[in-house]
């Protein structure tokens, strides 16, 4: 089941739906994400960032890993591998290790020199049949250690950035990581709406977790085509996870059975990703 995301996305975005990108730190989470897709017919991206790949032991792990539960759970649906917010050295690692689609983030560097490094991604990932994601202005917060002063996206570097051949293009629209502050302003939508018709690429949303419902469908309504989402499904495992420790504390055999105690947030993250996936209006595949 396992595809480069290319056709999938541009689907989306002609279609007016957006596909999730899912980021995943281990086993469970993996699996969460996986059986929410099955149950769904729907596709995923799921995403590693260099943090969780270097947490889960390296790229060439965090594909087997993917690949072998996909594999154990007789997933059928369209899967692709992604590297989330990669530097250069990262975005090489995880193509020379297979992976489906890669970002390269070069937010941190002087725009010519992120694009000359994007080409050279490009170049490197499409001669595999790999895809692209790259990244104009920044998405501010943190994730995983990738800091973003959440500038917003130049049209004239969006146009420039869309000419190396990339896939996918991540726009700063005033979008953040993490938690939004309650003094957010919302999403630019004048800029994503001079950015979609400069730009006929599918358009990434990164820092999706907390972003109200409708500003979500309208950015989808404008070509937002795959959204991103960490932090929802961290604070649904951790919710219920905790709950079950504290429910389950002075039981003998229960409160400590790691698989147990895995369980409740394993299903959250489902459940999260079922709930978010039908926002998005993610078309069930055929
Ligand atoms: O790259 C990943 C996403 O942008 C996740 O952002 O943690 O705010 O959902 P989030
Ligand atoms: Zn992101």
């Amino acid at each position: 089941p396992f595809v480069r995301g290319t056709e999938l996305f541009q689907a989306a975005r002609k279609g007016h739906y957006a596909i999730g990108a899912f980021n995943t730190n281990n086993l469970e989470w993996t699996r969460a994400l996986l059986q929410g897709a099955q149950d769904l017919n729907v596709p995923i991206l799921i995403q590693t960032s260099m943090g969780a790949a270097k947490y889960m032991g390296g790229y060439k792990l965090c594909k087997a890993l993917i690949e072998l539960e996909a594999e154990s759970m007789n997933i059928t649906v369209p899967v692709v591998i992604h590297l989330d917010h990669g530097d250069f050295e990262a975005a090489k690692e995880a193509i020379a290790a297979g992976y489906n689609s890669v970002m390269f983030d070069g937010h941190d560097l002087p725009f010519d020199e992120n694009l000359e490094k994007t080409k050279e991604i490009v170049k490197l990932a499409h001669a595999k049949g790999i895809s692209v994601e790259a990244e104009v202005g920044s998405i501010g917060g943190e994730e995983d250690g990738v800091i973003g002063e959440g500038e917003l996206a130049s049209v004239e570097e969006a146009k420039t950035l869309a000419a190396t051949g990339i896939d996918f293009m991540a726009a700063g629209i005033g979008n953040i990581h993490g938690k939004y502050p309650s003094n957010w302003k919302g999403l630019h939508f004048d800029r994503l709406q001079e950015i979609a018709d400069a730009v006929d690429l599918p358009l990434v949303l990164h820092g999706g977790s907390g972003i109200p419902q409708d500003q979500v469908e309208k950015a989808i309504s404008m070509g937002i085509a795959k959204l991103n989402i960490n932090t929802e499904c961290q604070l649904a495992f951790a919710k219920a996870t905790r709950e079950y420790i504290l429910a389950n504390k002075d039981q003998e055999g229960k409160g400590y059975d790691p698989r147990k105690l895995l369980a409740p947030g394993t299903k959250a993250i489902t459940d999260t990703f079922k709930e978010i996936s039908g926002w998005m209006g993610t078309r069930p595949v055929k």
